[in-house]
């Protein structure tokens, strides 16, 4: 008896030891948890009275221009915008200094929500422009005409310097108003933006007052008609409210942002895949079936083999709800879907994963989770060279305010986190160099509150970790 016992004694110290290594594993060289104070002010929508919700003036004035990529290359731009008073013109008249005036011809539509019902809706696509071209387009053409312009993206190639804006989780809040500032007047301010979802929280008004996605179309008109924001769908784009008979999932979001889903042979938009510059961009839906046998899934698993790294050798993958977030705020969200794609995204090597969802601000090691499978007991993420960066930039400033509550201790493969609003920019310089910078609110237009080196995961897999080893 006494032999059993110690050799039981013996085999508790062992899974205590083991159990304390683990432990290690897990809570140790944790990154930095900001301890940047910032003040406690209540995140309110701005009125409806506002300046940048200002309608503009003249009859049936184009209003609420955004434009997005149109096609998988960057050869096409698709232009949206609304109209108030009677459908008018689909025509978009562009040129550039090489070109003479040419036309291109949309289509309109419009939704009813409730008791809401949308102005006229147009989205007309102008194919087969020039690359790194500057284009001035021409919308409300009959009526009260608007003039912007865009620059085309330059040839889809390996050492193309490109630079992306992030902004996610952005709202119509006071606080959203200084973020899109902030990105403007930001010296390394992107040329297109990758928002990760969840646009105008129109829906926390009562029966979703739709009045609210058209501020918020204006309010962002002054980035958003002059550069593409590539769309990715987050759960205030859902809109379904049994409640007042609108079942129809994604109603205001699909009639107002469209995105070129079938030019990368997907049967939804909301997932989707574009090419830019020397990056491959891979838009996928949390709020859509993500399950084997799922379109999504049939998508995503012939899609990644299409990647051709030495064309576009950054692989970034855009979510709305994070598979890693140490945020005591949608806690485990993302985990099903983490479940089913994150083989996938260490077997092709993702650079980087941008989510939103949670309303703050934080940056992943290189880490994976995919050695469990029910039996083992091995569910603790693990350092690997071969999976992406996990980044959450929910923190746009929408009036739901931020996250400040976090798991403690941060884990080990958390390496910052803060609770903060913000934007990013992902700086490509060739295809083994990439910077990345977090921009807080608070700082000046030029500082990056956190940052990082990436090194190309196909051209240069080398550790570009930022924590002490
Ligand atoms: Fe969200």
């Amino acid at each position: 008896m006494a032999k059993i016992g110690t050799s039981s004694r013996v085999a508790a110290a062992i899974v205590a030891v083991l159990g304390f290594v683990l432990s290690l594993a897990v809570v140790c060289n944790g990154g930095k948890t900001s301890s940047f104070v910032r003040k406690v002010e209540k995140t309110v929508d701005m009125p409806l009275d506002s300046d940048v919700f200002k309608v503009p003036p003249g009859y049936n004035a184009p209003q609420q221009v955004h434009i997005t990529q149109g096609d998988q290359l960057g050869k096409a731009v698709l232009v949206s915008w609304v109209t108030v008073e009677e459908p008018g013109s689909n025509t978009v008249l562009y040129w550039s200094a090489y070109s003479k005036k040419q036309k291109s011809e949309g289509k309109v539509t419009t939704y009813k929500f409730y008791n809401y019902t949308s102005g006229y809706i147009h989205h007309t696509t102008i194919r087969n422009l020039k690359f790194n071209t500057k284009y001035y387009y021409v919308v409300g053409i009959g009526h009260t005409e608007r003039q912007f312009w865009f620059i085309t993206p330059p040839e889809v190639g390996p050492d193309v310097p490109y630079t992306f804006g992030l902004i996610g989780d952005l709202g119509q809040s006071f606080d959203s108003n200084k973020t899109l500032t902030h990105y403007e007047l930001n010296p390394q301010k992107g040329q297109a933006v990758l928002f990760v979802g969840d646009l105008s929280y129109a829906d926390n008004y009562p029966n979703h007052d739709n009045v609210r996605w058209d501020t918020w179309g204006r309010f962002t008109e002054r980035s958003v008609a002059y550069q593409p924001w590539i769309w990715t769908a987050g759960n205030h784009e859902i809109d379904f409210a049994p409640e007042i008979g609108e079942t129809k999932p994604f109603k205001p979001y699909t009639h107002r942002y469209h995105v070129p889903y079938k030019a990368s042979g997907s049967t939804a938009p909301f997932w989707y895949s574009i090419k830019r510059a020397s990056a491959y961009i891979i838009v996928l839906s949390s709020y859509s079936a993500y399950g084997k046998y799922t379109p999504q899934y049939k998508w995503l698993e012939q899609e990644l083999p299409k990647v051709n790294r030495s064309e576009t050798p950054w692989l970034i993958v855009l979510m709305h709800s994070p598979w890693y977030n140490s945020y005591n705020y949608h806690y485990m969200e993302g985990e099903t879907m983490r479940v089913m794609y994150e083989p996938w995204f260490v077997k092709y090597k993702v650079d980087v994963v941008f989510a939103g969802h949670v309303h703050a601000y934080e940056r992943s090691e290189r880490i994976s989770n995919v050695a469990y499978n029910i039996v083992n007991g091995i569910c603790i993420p693990v350092k690997d060279q071969s999976a992406p960066v996990y980044i959450t930039i929910g923190d746009g400033g929408n009036l739901e305010g931020l996250a400040t509550n976090m798991t403690e201790p941060q884990p080990a493969y958390s390496a910052y986190r803060e609770a903060s609003f913000g934007h990013a920019t992902f700086d490509i310089k060739n295809r083994t160099h990439a910077y990345y910078g977090w921009h807080r609110n608070q700082d000046g237009y030029a500082v990056t509150a956190d940052s990082m080196w990436f090194f190309n995961r196909y051209y240069h897999p080398v550790d570009d970790s930022t924590s002490a080893q």
